[in-house]
C-alpha cells in the first residue's frame, strides 16, 4: 500500500507533523509511507485574478498527482481559531481548481492535535463533514489533545496507551480497506 501523510500546517516544528510521522511509523511493515511536508508545496496565495493570468501552480499539480497515485491518505490537522491552516486552505483551494474531487475517493484517516484540551477537535469535525464533498473516503478519525501530555517528541511517539491504542485502530481502517 502506498501512503500519502501530511500535516496541514506549514510549521517546522509542527506537532501534527510529529504525530503523522509517528503513525506511518507503526504502519512500516504494511505501508509504503511518504511523509510530506506542506512547505514543499508552497504556493501565491490564491486569487480568481492570479489564476486567471497565470493559471494553477505546478505544486498544486504536483500533489493533486500525488494524491492520485496513493492507495491512502493520512493527514493530521492543526487548528487555528477554530479551522483550517491558512497554509493547508490556500494550497486546497489551489487544488480545489484543478478538480473538485481532491481526495479522488482514496481512503482517509483524519487526525489532529493541538497543545489544548480542545484536541483541534473543531477542525477536526469540518475536515470530516466535508471530506465527502471532495470525494474523501473517512475511515476514521482522531484528536489528540494535550499533546505535550500524550506525546514524548524526543521519542517521536504517543506515551498515552489509551490514544495509542485508538491509533493502532484508526490506521487499522486503512489497511483493512486495501
Ligand atoms: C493563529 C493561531 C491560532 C490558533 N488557534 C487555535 C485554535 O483555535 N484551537 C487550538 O486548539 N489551538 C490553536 N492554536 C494553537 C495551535 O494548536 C498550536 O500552535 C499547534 O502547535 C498548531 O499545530 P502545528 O504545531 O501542527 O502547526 C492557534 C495557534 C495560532 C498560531
Amino acid at each position: 500500500m502506498n501512503l500519502i501523510a501530511f500535516a496541514a500546517s506549514n510549521s517546522t516544528t509542527s506537532i501534527n507533523k510529529q504525530l503523522v510521522t509517528y503513525a506511518v511509523s507503526l504502519l512500516r511493515d504494511r505501508a509504503n509511507a511518504q511523509v510530506l511536508d506542506l512547505n514543499d508545496f508552497a504556493m501565491p496565495l490564491y486569487s480568481v485574478d492570479h489564476e486567471q493570468a497565470h493559471g494553477i501552480p505546478e505544486a498544486a499539480q504536483r500533489l493533486f498527482a500525488l494524491i492520485g497515485a496513493a492507495d491512502a491518505l493520512l493527514i493530521s490537522f492543526a487548528e487555528h481559531n477554530g479551522s483550517y491552516t491558512a497554509a493547508y486552505k490556500n494550497i486546497f483551494d489551489w487544488v480545489s481548481r484543478i478538480q473538485p474531487k481532491v481526495f479522488q475517493g482514496k481512503p482517509m484517516v483524519l487526525l489532529s492535535a493541538s497543545p489544548g484540551k480542545g484536541g483541534a477537535a473543531s477542525v477536526l469535525k469540518q475536515a470530516k463533514e466535508s471530506a465527502p464533498y471532495f470525494d474523501a473516503d473517512v475511515k476514521a478519525t482522531l484528536s489528540v489533545p494535550s499533546f505535550g501530555d500524550h506525546f514524548d517528541s524526543d521519542a517521536g511517539r504517543l506515551t498515552d496507551p489509551d490514544l495509542n491504542a485508538k491509533l493502532q485502530e484508526a490506521l487499522a481502517t486503512l489497511i483493512s480497506s486495501e
